[in-house]
């Protein structure tokens, strides 16, 4: 019968089978997904792996950080940290569009991992931490399916000038199957624990043009966000909870001054794979007093609503 144990051994035989003696690029977006992933290859491989930590700067309020702190201290595993918060708000610069944000920064990182690919005199493989749900619900780069939901930036295959080849080592995982080995890994319960993250960050949580002082300002009203919500014990009752700040300015008032401010939208779902969710039902004095701490504290914020679809015939994200 299959255990995680089991399924630990095989995957690790897997790899090795798969790589040889090639050297492997594994990528770390700071989710739990690609955390897990690369100490799985790192057991399978030791030194022939090279771990990549792109700092978009699309990243929450200290999580860079807690991915370097983890990875650093917790395993000593080498980590190459590409600090490119420049080329990302340059890319997207003037760019609205989802897809074309998806884009941008899904090009944007295999970009950076042929270069990292390049320092260490040529990898042959590039290692994700897709899962089976990612799988199913996008699509190649090139956009060759029929039915496009997202295109999630660590799916689809590689650009065809590109020389490394794909390890997916998590491929066949729903979300609770990859915390469950991260456990059977030893990683912290903290970590293994943490809500979904997305690829492109933050980026997909400013609809519209997004900008260092709109992700600021998303940081920190999501960091109170979170911190509302472990103060009242709900983050681990919770999938996925974030801020959305929205391309919209209303008109409030503060003291007695006038304000035309943005709106935040609140976001929180239950689900067991990503693949359908329930928005959360918090209670109306919880959401009361994150509205009022998030007006209070984070300038350029004036109103905040909670978002109550589910998926479908919303998705978890808003972009
Ligand atoms: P949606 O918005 O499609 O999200 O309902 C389902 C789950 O997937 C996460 N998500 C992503 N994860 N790369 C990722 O690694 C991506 O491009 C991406 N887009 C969405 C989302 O946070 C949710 O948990």
């Amino acid at each position: 019968d299959w255990t995680m144990a089991a399924f630990r051994e095989e995957a690790v035989k897997a790899i090795r089978e798969q790589v040889g003696d090639g050297k492997v690029i594994c990528g770390l977006s700071g989710g739990v997904d690609s955390s897990v992933a690369a100490v799985l290859l790192h057991e399978a491989i030791g030194e022939q792996l090279t771990c990549v930590f792109v700092d978009t700067g699309l990243m929450r309020h200290g999580e860079a950080d807690e991915v370097v702190t983890l990875f650093k201290d917790h395993y000593n595993i080498p980590l190459v940290h590409v600090d490119a918060g420049d080329i990302f708000f340059k890319g997207l610069d003037g760019v609205s569009d989802p897809e074309k944000k998806r884009k941008f920064i899904g090009g944007a990182f295999i970009d950076i991992f042929e270069a990292e690919a390049k320092k260490v005199g040529g990898a042959d493989f590039l290692a994700q931490g897709t899962l089976y749900p990612d799988v199913i619900e996008s699509v190649s780069f090139d956009g060759s399916n029929a039915v496009t939901i997202k295109s999630h930036h660590n799916v689809g295959g590689l650009p065809a000038r590109m020389k490394m080849k794909l390890v997916e080592p998590l491929r066949e995982l729903f979300k609770d199957e990859v915390r469950e080995l991260g456990r059977e890994l030893g990683l912290p319960e903290a970590f293994v624990g943490r809500h979904p993250f997305p690829g492109p960050g933050l980026a997909i949580r400013i609809p519209g043009e997004v900008t260092r002082e709109r992700v600021k300002v998303l940081q920190l009203a999501d960091a109170i966000y979170l911190d509302e919500i472990r103060k009242a014990g709900l983050y681990d009752k919770i999938w996925q909870a974030f801020a959305v700040l929205l391309p919209v300015q209303t008109v409030g008032v503060m003291g007695d001054e006038r304000t035309y401010d943005n709106v935040l939208a609140l976001r929180a779902v239950n689900s067991t794979d990503g693949m359908t969710a329930d928005y959360y039902p918090y209670d109306h004095s919880f959401l009361g007093r994150c509205a009022t701490r998030i007006i209070n504290e984070v300038r350029g914020v004036n109103r905040v609503v909670y978002d109550i679809t589910s998926k479908p015939p919303g998705t978890i994200e808003w972009e």
